[in-house]
């Protein structure tokens, strides 16, 4: 350990592109949209995560809320660097400190993610004081939060639905050995039934309505064995531009999000169909894991197994398997020093 180490902080993020989360000295320290609001006149960031959240689709013309990732990647350096900026500082351990520390980060990223991509992430962490920064693919970072031991040889599948990708992958001896990235996920259900209530209810909703519909009566059957109460939705009606409500019930969205459900499904099937016939056979056992908040959507696990013939499980907590693994490689850098990318 040199001198310098005492002025090191390790922390681990999942910079998502729903969710920011961060944990420093063991701890879940930051769990937030990924979101911004901007200053048009001053160009200013004012406000970051769940204040900024507040703010979404109820902004003036001088104020604009930003989410800074799109698709797992970031579309907006600008304003993901300053919110992971605002993030970090806003650590209660780290705020206490006289000066910022250096920082040993590990970051996690889509598999699909590019040359160029990565490097941006990269250079984004080094500007905020990482001085040590790793990167961990997401689905071996979900692996590991999920507790499966990824240096053995015996395959196991993840399936992690978040934001702005699913991403499926088999891992294998510290290693994927086949995946998948597909960009259906949270967001895309979302817009999903945005465009179901505007055809089907003449009803214009906002993305914030949208999402509490998805988590109150969304669904990915219209077979449930324990179906949630229906739900009053508030928005404008499209025809005469008064404010109206309807009631909608989880079959409506079942329906809506059907097509990207099968989209879902597709990948996965293709992904089980490049799998190598061993590791086929050991997920025959092992069955198939579900991560992220996509994975609370009611009855998608039990869609997916229909599908596949295949147990399938929900993590633990599915919105932190990330994190959890991306803090757990933090701890233990040596050991997993082959799949992180320096
Ligand atoms: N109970 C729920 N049912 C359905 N979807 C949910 C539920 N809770 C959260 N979600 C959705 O999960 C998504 C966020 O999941 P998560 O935090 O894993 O994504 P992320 O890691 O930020 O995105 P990505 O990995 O694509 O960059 C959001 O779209 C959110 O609406
Ligand atoms: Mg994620």
């Amino acid at each position: 350990m040199g001198f310098f180490d005492f002025m090191t902080e390790d922390i681990a993020i999942d910079l998502g592109t729903a969710n920011t989360l961060i944990i420093h000295n063991d701890k879940v320290v930051v769990d937030s949209p990924s979101i911004v609001a901007r200053d048009r006149i001053t160009g200013k960031i004012t406000h970051v995560g769940k204040d900024a959240n507040l703010m979404q689709g109820k902004t003036h013309e001088n104020i604009k809320t930003i989410r800074p990732l799109k698709d797992g990647v970031i579309a907006d350096f600008d304003a993901s660097e300053k919110m992971i900026s605002m993030f970090i500082k806003n650590i209660p351990a780290l705020k206490k400190k006289m000066f910022t520390p250096a920082l040993r980060m590990v970051v996690c990223i889509p598999s699909g993610i590019t040359e160029v991509e990565m490097r941006a992430v990269k250079e984004s962490c080094e500007r905020v004081n990482g001085k040590e920064v790793y990167l961990i693919h997401e689905p071996m970072a979900a692996a590991i939060g999920i507790g499966i031991d990824i240096m053995q040889p015996k395959g196991n599948m993840i399936v992690d639905i978040g934001g702005g990708t699913t991403e499926i992958a088999v891992i294998a001896l510290g290693g994927i050995v086949c995946d998948k990235s597909v960009k259906i996920a949270g967001d895309v259900f979302t817009n999903d039934i945005i465009y179901y209530m505007r055809t089907q209810h003449n009803l214009f909703v906002g993305e914030s309505t949208a999402e509490n519909i998805k988590i109150r009566v969304g669904a990915a059957t219209d077979s449930l064995d324990a179906p949630p109460e229906d739900m009053s939705v508030q928005g404008r009606d499209l025809l005469t531009g008064k404010p109206k409500q309807v009631e909608v019930s989880y079959r409506e969205i079942a329906k809506a999000l059907d097509k990207s459900i099968q989209r879902i499904e597709d990948a996965v099937m293709e992904t089980l169909s490049q799998t190598p016939p061993e590791l086929a056979a050991d997920i025959y056992n092992t069955g198939i894991y579900l991560a992220g908040g996509g994975s609370m959507l009611r009855g998608l696990d039990k869609r997916i197994s229909l599908k596949t013939d295949l147990p399938v499980y929900i993590a633990e907590d599915p919105l932190k398997a990330v994190v959890r693994g991306t803090g757990m490689a933090l701890k233990n850098i040596p050991k997993f020093r082959s799949i992180l990318i320096k």
